[in-house]
């Protein structure tokens, strides 16, 4: 069913593949107010976590956070740190990892869930609320602003002091 989720949506690098199928399972069977919180902190969860934690094959490769649910962002800034490439094995093998780890932090938050102990846990950037604290009229959402909006952004003045 989610085959096409794979390379970012059909290759489009757009929301990670490993979160849509994630969605549905949550979605199954949590209520959708609840739902909509356990996908939260799965989103809060992503952003901070070292991708892949989970290596049980003799390849080995790096862990790095990249802060956003983009494919696009999560396997270049891999790249950058670890010198792969986008189209090698090693980076294949860091995409495997990172399914195994959402399926598993899945499975624990909808454990917690049953057991009635479920808790956020995770955040969006603080940055996020500062930005939006301007911005909400025009824009919406929780990833992290920084991430593509560097400095410098014009008018440079009213930005100054976040960058
Ligand atoms: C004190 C209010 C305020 C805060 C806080 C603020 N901005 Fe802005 N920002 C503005 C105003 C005013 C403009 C110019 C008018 C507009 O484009 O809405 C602007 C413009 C922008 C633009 C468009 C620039 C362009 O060239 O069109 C971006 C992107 C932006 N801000 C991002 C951010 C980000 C990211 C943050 C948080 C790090 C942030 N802003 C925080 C007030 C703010
Ligand atoms: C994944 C990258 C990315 C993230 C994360 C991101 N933006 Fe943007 N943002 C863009 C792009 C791309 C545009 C459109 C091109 C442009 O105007 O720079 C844009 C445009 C904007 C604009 C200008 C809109 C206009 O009227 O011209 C504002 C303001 C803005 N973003 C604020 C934010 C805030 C606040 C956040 C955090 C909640 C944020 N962005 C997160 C990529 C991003």
């Amino acid at each position: 069913m989610f085959w096409t989720a794979r390379g970012g949506v059909a290759g489009w690098s757009s929301i990670c593949g490993t979160i849509p199928p994630a969605q549905a399972v949550i979605g199954m069977v949590a209520e959708p107010d609840d739902a909509m919180e356990l996908v939260n902190e799965l989103m809060g969860w992503f952003r901070q976590h070292p991708f892949p934690e989970y290596q049980p094959g003799e390849m080995q490769v790096p862990s790095v956070v990249s802060d956003s649910s983009l494919c696009h962002v999560q396997v270049t800034n891999w790249a950058h740190e670890t010198g792969f490439e986008s189209g090698s094995s090693e980076r294949g093998e860091r995409c495997a990892g990172a399914s195994a780890d959402v399926a598993r932090y899945t499975a624990k938050i909808l454990n917690d869930y049953a057991d009635g102990v479920f808790e956020i846990t995770h955040e969006p950037d603080e940055v996020v609320g500062e930005c939006m604290a301007c911005h909400s009229e025009l824009t919406r959402g929780k990833e992290n602003c920084t991430t593509c909006h560097k400095p410098p952004i014009e008018p440079t003045d009213i930005h100054d002091d976040f960058y």
